[in-house]
């Protein structure tokens, strides 16, 4: 019940970082969370508390023997950042370079559940746009390329909308593995929690070589943590801060956004707006041309 619930606490964290302000909880899952708390209340009632019931290995109702043990939720990563060099040679040689670094990068390998994999950025190596999202879940770790899942098919459409194809930009992540959550030996995680300040500064050296490859005109970011990553955590408050304003990291303009995964979750034609504005202002300062259907998209209620 516990490792539910620190799953369920990260996911709200994540979604308020990202801006989501409300989420809509149905009469029967209220009705179905109170059973499995009280099932759990009796459970607990029956067994001695602390003991039987340790920090992270709560007994289930289902199952009321202890549980294995669970990955921690979140791990020190105990060495400095790597240092990055790059090997001189044209965009293809070099990203492949860096590609077989982070991919046996020790820290990334230790991190990946058996059968999942480290996650580098893919696109096109003269993009002008660079797509910055936050880190791997479910479906990037299991195909090994960020922006696969629902919010990636998002981000693919939006690219879309831009009139460009998703191979005409580049899309990487601030971390290059997915944050693990407690989870049993031989089941999947559930759900996912944002990245600690020390895994960000981790990862960072590598989205780093990634820009200087692609050398992107500009860079968007995508939602709260990928914003911290590249600007500084704690550099704002809420995302409303900064939010469809120009920043800059390494020298390069960022344009900071709502990450698709918040329009999943609040697909109202205001949302959809606001996230597009930005768009619009990418669209701009690189040079693409704006039809008057894209200046109009989601202004009609
Ligand atoms: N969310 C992200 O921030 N990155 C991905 O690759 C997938 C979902």
């Amino acid at each position: 019940m516990r490792k539910i619930l620190l799953a369920l606490t990260a996911e709200l964290r994540r979604l308020k970082s990202n801006g989501v302000k409300t989420v809509p909880v149905s009469p029967e899952t209220i009705a179905r969370l109170k059973a499995v708390v009280d099932a759990q209340a009796s459970v607990q009632a029956a067994t001695k508390p602390a003991e039987a019931v340790g920090p992270l290995t709560p007994a289930s109702p289902a199952s009321p023997t202890p549980a294995a043990p669970v990955v921690p939720a979140s791990r020190s990563v105990g060495v400095a950042p790597p240092k990055v060099t790059l090997p001189s040679g044209d965009k293809v040689s070099q990203m492949e370079w860096l590609r077989d670094r982070v991919l046996h990068d020790p820290v990334c390998r230790e991190r990946v559940r058996p059968g999942k994999q480290v996650v580098v950025g893919v696109g096109s190596l003269d993009a002008k746009i660079f797509f910055c999202g936050e880190a791997p879940g479910a479906e990037e770790e299991i195909q090994g390329e960020p922006f696969v899942g629902p919010a990636g098919q998002l981000l693919t459409r939006m690219i879309q909308g831009m009139g460009l194809k998703r191979e005409e930009v580049y899309i990487g992540n601030i971390m290059n593995w997915r944050p693990e959550l407690p989870t049993a030996p031989g089941r999947e995680q559930e759900g996912n929690r944002p990245p600690t300040a020390e895994e960000l500064k981790y990862c960072l050296p590598f989205l780093e070589a990634q820009l200087q490859i692609v050398n992107p005109q500009v860079i968007v970011a995508l939602g709260s943590t990928a914003a911290q990553g590249l600007l500084g955590v704690g550099s704002f408050k809420t995302l409303g801060e900064i939010r469809g304003r120009w920043k800059l990291f390494a020298e390069r303009p960022v344009m900071v956004t709502y990450h698709p995964s918040y329009i999943l979750r609040n697909a109202s034609n205001r949302s959809k707006r606001a996230i597009w504005e930005d768009l619009l202002k990418v669209m701009e300062r690189v040079g693409l041309a704006i039809s008057e259907k894209q200046q109009r998209y989601f202004l009609e209620k």
